[in-house]
């Protein structure tokens, strides 16, 4: 359960919702189709080896015409005939060479090998409609719906993103597919906004109100999208439901896509600027000054060897500062739009990362259970560090009122920190599993953590007492024994 213990563990959605009705299988009476019923099969069990990259026995399946075109012996497929097609045959074989290959995976399940074999029945035909030079993988990815989320969760989901209301009332929480928005002062869940991301991994509001979200479905798809969670929703008992999927005025701008998750997101208190990073190790740098509307990619940062697990932006927008899975954090001159320095004091994985408003200190945590601090246009040497958290850090966020950090960690607590000397502050716990992420109220005067547990707790920074704690997966009252954990 390793994987799944990491907070943007791929493996993890499968394990996590098991209810997903994912796989496309062909219905008993119903032709075959190419792209719905065949193309997902083979991306689950060929794709691996015989993608544009790989190209196994010089065989590229990622579209109709190559995979007509065939690998080094041309066309595997004779339309009509599964028995003397190789596509069919090989993955059925009893004998030694079969595909996948033996002592690289399991075979290819009887009942998809059967639709297959009805494929090529059928004429091993292309859907009507459909480019024979398209991409299945985009293809796939654009023909996706997302599930609507279930009224009551029949588990709770971990909570990797949530932020407070511009009127410090409300918290916005990552679901499943959907954004989940409570009450502060009640624990009442409020509004539900469906979203195609499974899961929101950054969440952060516009100066106007408007909410951008970044997120993604693991090892799948990414995006940042933004909603207007004042548009008119539905009421369904009490809580108002808006289909941020379909619905324009709830889903006000799509910025982008990519093929993996979005795991992080900063944006300027001035609205101009937003930059969002993740599993394709790109920092996309967004210019929203003439408005939404006309948003431009400014730039896509490139300087992680891996994964962009967090980032910040100085106000003034022109510090980018990024947290890599490669071990360091990174600071990028957005006006000059070049790296400046690389912080490798981690040597472990660095989670999180913020920087002060006016760009003079940034701050990165990690597996390493250290908060640290060095200068943005400095020569990567630490100035301080802290420790106390007694598992790995996976979050930091600055108070938007006073030189205060906070900071999440697997120890089951929130760490709050003096963001000029690092002195530590109270220890916030009360949540029962690891933190993931952590979040300031505007007004500075909550914070507010959330679980792997689904468990999210708001505590008042003054005094360090507990405001609210609550299971923010909808329909999970009491925290229910994991049985996914040791
Ligand atoms: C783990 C890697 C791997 C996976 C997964 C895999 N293959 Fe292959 N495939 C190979 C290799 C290596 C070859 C070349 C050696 C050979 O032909 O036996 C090959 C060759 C082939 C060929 C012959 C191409 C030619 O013209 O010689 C076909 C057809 C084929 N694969 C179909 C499939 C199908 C269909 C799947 C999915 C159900 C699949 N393979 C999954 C590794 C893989």
């Amino acid at each position: 359960m390793l994987l799944c213990r990491y907070p943007v563990g791929t493996l993890c959605a499968a394990v996590l919702w098991l209810a997903s009705p994912q796989l496309a299988s062909a219905q008993p009476g119903k032709p075959v189709s190419f792209i719905n019923d065949v193309a997902p099969i083979l991306k689950e069990n060929c794709f691996a080896c015989h993608d544009t990259k790989k190209k196994s026995g010089k065989y590229d399946m990622t579209s109709y015409e190559k995979i007509r075109a065939g690998g080094a012996n041309g066309d595997p497929v004779t339309p009509g005939k599964p028995e003397t097609s190789e596509f069919h045959s090989l993955i059925v074989t009893a004998d030694q060479r079969r595909m996948p290959p033996r002592d690289k995976g399991e075979a290819v399940p009887k009942d998809k090998a059967g639709v297959i074999a009805q494929w090529i029945k059928d004429g091993a035909k292309l859907d009507a409609g459909l480019d024979p030079k398209a991409d299945l993988v985009k293809e796939l990815r654009v023909r996706w719906k997302p599930p609507v989320p279930p009224a009551k969760y029949p588990f709770a989901i971990i909570v990797n993103a949530l932020a407070f209301t511009p009127d410090n009332k409300q918290l916005v929480v990552g679901g499943h597919h959907e954004l989940t928005i409570w009450d502060v002062a009640t624990a009442k869940l409020v509004k539900r906004v469906y979203t195609r991301a499974e899961r929101a991994y950054g969440i952060a509001f516009l100066p106007d109100g408007k909410l951008a979200v970044a997120g993604g479905r693991p090892g799948q798809e990414g995006d940042v999208r933004v909603y207007n969670i004042a548009a008119k929703g539905k009421d369904e008992g009490g809580v108002e439901v808006l289909d941020g999927v379909n619905d324009k005025a709830v889903l006000v701008k799509h910025l982008f896509d990519v093929e993996d998750s979005v795991l992080c997101l900063a944006i300027t208190p001035d609205g101009k600027t937003l930059a969002a990073g993740g599993c394709d190790r790109a920092v996309r740098v967004f210019d929203l000054s003439a408005g939404l509307d006309k948003a431009a990619l400014m730039q896509t940062v490139e300087n992680h060897a891996d994964w962009v697990l967090g980032c910040g932006i100085s106000a003034d927008g022109k510090y980018l500062v990024t947290a890599g899975r490669d071990k360091t954090a990174k600071v990028w001159d957005l006006k000059e739009k070049q790296s400046i320095v690389t912080f490798p004091e981690h040597q472990n994985i660095v989670y999180g990362v913020t920087v002060k408003a006016d760009g003079s200190a940034g701050f990165s945590v990690g597996a390493d259970r250290q908060l640290r601090t060095w200068k943005p246009n400095g020569e990567g040497k630490q100035v301080r560090n802290a420790a106390g958290h007694g598992d790995e850090v996976f979050k930091i966020a600055y108070n938007p009122k006073q030189p205060m950090l906070a900071t999440s960690s697997a120890d089951k607590t929130v760490r709050l920190w003096n963001a000029d000397t690092l002195a530590a502050g109270k220890t916030l716990s009360g949540l029962t599993d690891y933190v993931y992420t952590v979040a300031f109220s505007p007004d500075g005067e909550l914070v507010a953590g959330g679980s792997y547990d689904g468990s999210v707790a708001v505590w008042k920074v003054s005094d360090g007492t507990t405001v609210k704690a609550f299971n923010a997966s909808p329909g999970i009252v009491t925290k229910e024994p994991d049985p996914k954990k040791k």
